[in-house]
């Protein structure tokens, strides 16, 4: 499994984010993170990406134990957070030369690369300038362009498609399914229903930090027990569940 996640428990003082989630991510697979507000996704996120410990339970990026192993874990991903905070005072250019060194891609490789992302998400006007300056949909394919740069086997998204225009939204989801299609592994989370379903080759659905469902499209609909429903219409039935509900 590229990623595993066992039992995740996550309290912010009395709030309890994560309530015992087990999920797992295939290598070769665009998996959707979906759920309300407040559902627990970027907890979760953020405890792959190391950036927060759990309260309980442990998760492996290929294999490594996020808080045993968390530099061999953390090579093995990138992650986009939802506001993604930058060099300010970097020009484009300087930020993605600079991660480009910092995740040792060869400056060959670097050249290349570079070239394809900054043409999918038409960056080039934009290379020379301080990144302060950068509207919010441009730093955000910015962060894009500087997390795919390193062609890490698992990328990690929060919401990465807002502020994105069309033409970029439409770049990602090419760069993401060409990613899966060599083996790396993509785990995004979104409140874009129509885009999980047409990208994602399985989804997830949380609420209050308890996994409701877990499958391919196909799979969901016949737990619904309706095999045209949408993605939309299983959502809004388990979520309505839920909030009839509240634990
Ligand atoms: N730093 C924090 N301190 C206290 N509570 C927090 C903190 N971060 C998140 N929470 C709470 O944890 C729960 C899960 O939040 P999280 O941000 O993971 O949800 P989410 O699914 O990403 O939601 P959204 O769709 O709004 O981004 C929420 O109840 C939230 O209020
Ligand atoms: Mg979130």
């Amino acid at each position: 499994m590229a990623i595993t996640i066992e039992r995740l428990v996550k309290r912010y003082g009395a709030v309890e984010a994560l309530r015992g989630l087990s999920l797992e991510v295939r290598a070769g697979e665009v998996f959707g993170f979906l759920g309300p507000n407040g559902a627990g996704k970027t907890t979760t996120l953020r405890i792959l990406a190391g950036l927060l410990r759990p309260t309980a339970g442990r998760a492996w990026i290929d294999g490594h134990d996020v808080t045993r192993e968390p530099r061999l874990a953390r090579a093995a991903l990138t992650f986009v957070p939802e506001t993604p905070h930058l060099f300010e005072g970097l020009t484009g250019a300087e930020f993605l030369a600079f991660i480009g060194d910092l995740y040792r891609v060869p400056p060959a490789c670097q050249h290349q690369r570079l070239a394809e992302l900054v043409d999918q998400f038409e960056l080039s006007q934009y290379l020379g300038q301080a990144i302060g300056r950068l509207s919010h949909g441009t730093r955000q394919k910015l962060a894009l362009a500087a997390a795919l740069l390193p062609a890490p086997p698992n990328l990690l998204l929060d919401e990465p498609t807002v502020g994105l225009d069309p033409p970029a939204a439409y770049a990602l989801k090419t760069l993401l399914r060409r990613h899966a299609a060599a083996g790396g592994t993509v785990f995004f989370s979104t409140h874009i229903l129509e885009l999980a379903e047409g990208l994602c080759d399985r989804v997830a659905i949380l609420d209050h930090g308890q996994l409701l469902a877990c499958g391919t499209l196909g799979e969901l609909r016949c737990s619904h027990g309706d095999p045209t429903a949408s993605l939309e219409a299983i959502f809004l039935a388990l979520t309505r569940h839920e909030r009839a509900a509240p634990r």
